[in-house]
């Protein structure tokens, strides 16, 4: 156990919950979520979407909160240490959490450039930089230019998106430097309620859009809404609308990542787990399902119709958010202030969201090393400021779907799969129980008691077998893969295992000199 030095620990109860809300509400509500929603048929995707919120998202939640206060007690706020805690005859158990740390680096390396790209379409609304472009083709390729892929009118190298990139991940680092309490508590504690202040002026301006086109009078705000709330059950039966609910539940509510249980490490033993998980949960589901489906889906569908929203939605992940939502903007009054208000929430959301994928690979260097907190973020930001540039310079050539798959879905679900078992069955049901309901503010209702010991595995362990069964070899194999990218591809993955194998080995040297330390006493 290292409880050499002071541990960092949160303030305030509304601070804690301030931040796990910033690391849930992130880039994944706002532009994630709508992409999802239209990709997979708006109203089918919402059934799915429910069940894995209350059968996993939910639990899962509670159980990182609760195994990652029961870990902070024995000075470990990483997986590692944390999964030890909870097994500690069994040595294998800390390399599963390895996961617990590589996936958020993983998420850290694409999300900060793309969190970047918010900060940067913020400025160029207030400048108007893209004030004149009014037609879809015209805003693609200022994006396109803007992310070095073209040279064009608009930009004639990335030079432009890099300098943004330095100030954002700056701005992480230095926010991450602060400290639990100065930094990462202090932060979110100014950038949610303004954000959430961004997004309900962004979803009431929406909301209220004038007459609809008298041509296409179907396209209206209430059919926009519609789209995704009226349920389709007639999908129900497709595998890929439930692995992409589920992934998206994962992915939203920061859960399966290992950030939670890091932040629910700092609590103290008789902190509320049960009522502040859940307060988590619901915040983040109302920036999601009330602000994030209030804005882009109804705004793309007046001005686009039920038919391009999906074509725009398969046509690229970013189209949405970065060429839809300006050309929307720039058909209403007061284009700079709404596209301001728009980037502005997703840069807050977003750094809200980095700092907490970054913190658990600084706390295992804190803990488990005895590193400075401020050695630690240096180490830290200098790996990842490496690793970013694969993202940087070779997004058009897959990396990013690569590390987004590996790191945003395959991992979250194994990593909820051994965390569920972990607390449920070897931990065992009725001590985490006791543990979750230690100093709670509410009581779980008791069904969850059965949820959490069957249902939650068997949801997380249908979805990795079906996907072992229907994509395994296919994703292997890079059969979806354009052959051009599949050389990136291969050296993405190489680097993905040489990164897992690098914190695996630093696990394996923590507790060798953590037991050689005990011996030399
Ligand atoms: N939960 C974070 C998001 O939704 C990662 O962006």
């Amino acid at each position: 156990m290292a409880l050499s030095k002071r541990r960092d620990a949160w303030g305030s109860k509304i601070g804690v919950i301030m931040a796990v809300a910033g690391s849930a509400v992130g880039l994944g509500n706002f532009l994630r979520f709508p992409v999802q929603a239209a990709k997979n048929g708006g109203g089918a995707f919402m059934i799915p979407y429910f069940v894995a919120l209350i059968l996993v998202g939910i639990p899962v939640m509670w159980i990182e909160w609760g195994i990652g206060r029961y870990g902070g007690g024995f000075g470990h706020s990483s997986a590692p240490g944390v999964f030890h805690s909870l097994w500690q005859k069994n040595r294998f158990i800390k390399y599963f959490g390895v996961i617990g740390i590589f996936g958020p680096m993983v998420i850290m390396v694409y999300y900060a450039y793309i969190e970047s790209w918010t900060l940067a379409y913020s400025f160029f609304a207030i400048t108007q930089k893209y004030s004149a472009i009014h037609d879809q083709a015209a805003m693609q390729s200022f994006l396109r230019g803007f992310q070095g892929l073209v040279k064009n009118e608009y930009f004639s190298s990335i030079l432009t998106a890099y300098t943004f990139f330095l100030i954002t991940f700056a701005v992480n680092l230095i926010v991450l430097k602060h400290g639990i309490r100065g930094g990462i508590e202090r932060f979110c504690k100014f950038a949610m309620p303004t954000l959430l202040i961004f997004g309900v002026i962004l979803a009431v301006r929406v909301l209220t859009l004038g007459a609809p086109d008298p041509v296409r009078p179907s396209w209206n705000v209430l059919n926009g809404l519609g789209y995704l709330w009226n349920p389709d059950f007639a999908q129900l039966r497709s595998a890929k609308i439930w692995l992409a609910a589920t992934g998206q539940i994962f992915f939203t509510l920061s859960v399966g990542i290992g950030v939670i249980l890091t932040y629910a490490s700092y609590l103290k033993k008789g902190d509320d787990v049960a009522l502040s998980g859940l307060t988590a949960v619901t915040m983040n589901e109302t920036a999601e399902v009330v602000l994030g489906a209030s804005i882009i889906i109804p705004a793309a569908f007046v001005f686009f119709g039920p038919m391009m929203m999906g074509d725009i939605a398969n046509s690229g992940a970013f189209n949405l958010g970065f060429v839809t939502m300006p050309l929307i903007f720039n058909s209403m009054p007061f284009p700079e202030l709404m596209g301001f208000l728009w980037f502005g929430l997703l840069f807050l959301a977003g750094v809200t969201s980095s700092v907490s994928l970054s913190q658990p690979a600084i706390a295992f260097l804190e803990d488990e090393f005895d590193v400075s907190r401020d050695r630690a973020v240096a180490i830290f930001g200098g790996v990842t400021f490496i690793l970013c540039h694969g993202a940087i310079f070779f997004l058009a050539r897959g990396v990013v779907d690569e590390l987004d798959f590996w790191g945003g879905t395959f991992c979250l679900v194994l990593f909820a799969m051994v965390e569920v078992i972990l607390f449920g069955w070897i931990f065992g049901i009725e001590k985490a129980w006791e543990e979750v309901h230690h100093g709670a503010d509410m009581r779980i209702p008791g069904i969850y008691k059965f949820v959490i010991k069957y249902i939650t595995p068997l949801f997380l362990a249908t979805v990795l077998v079906t996907w072992f069964w229907q994509d395994w070899l296919p994703v292997i194999r890079m059969e979806n893969i354009p052959e051009a990218d599949r050389t990136c591809v291969m050296f993405t993955r190489a680097g993905l295992w040489l990164l897992f194998l690098t914190i695996a080995m630093l696990v394996k040297i923590a507790w060798r000199k953590r037991k050689t330390g005990r011996e030399g006493v």
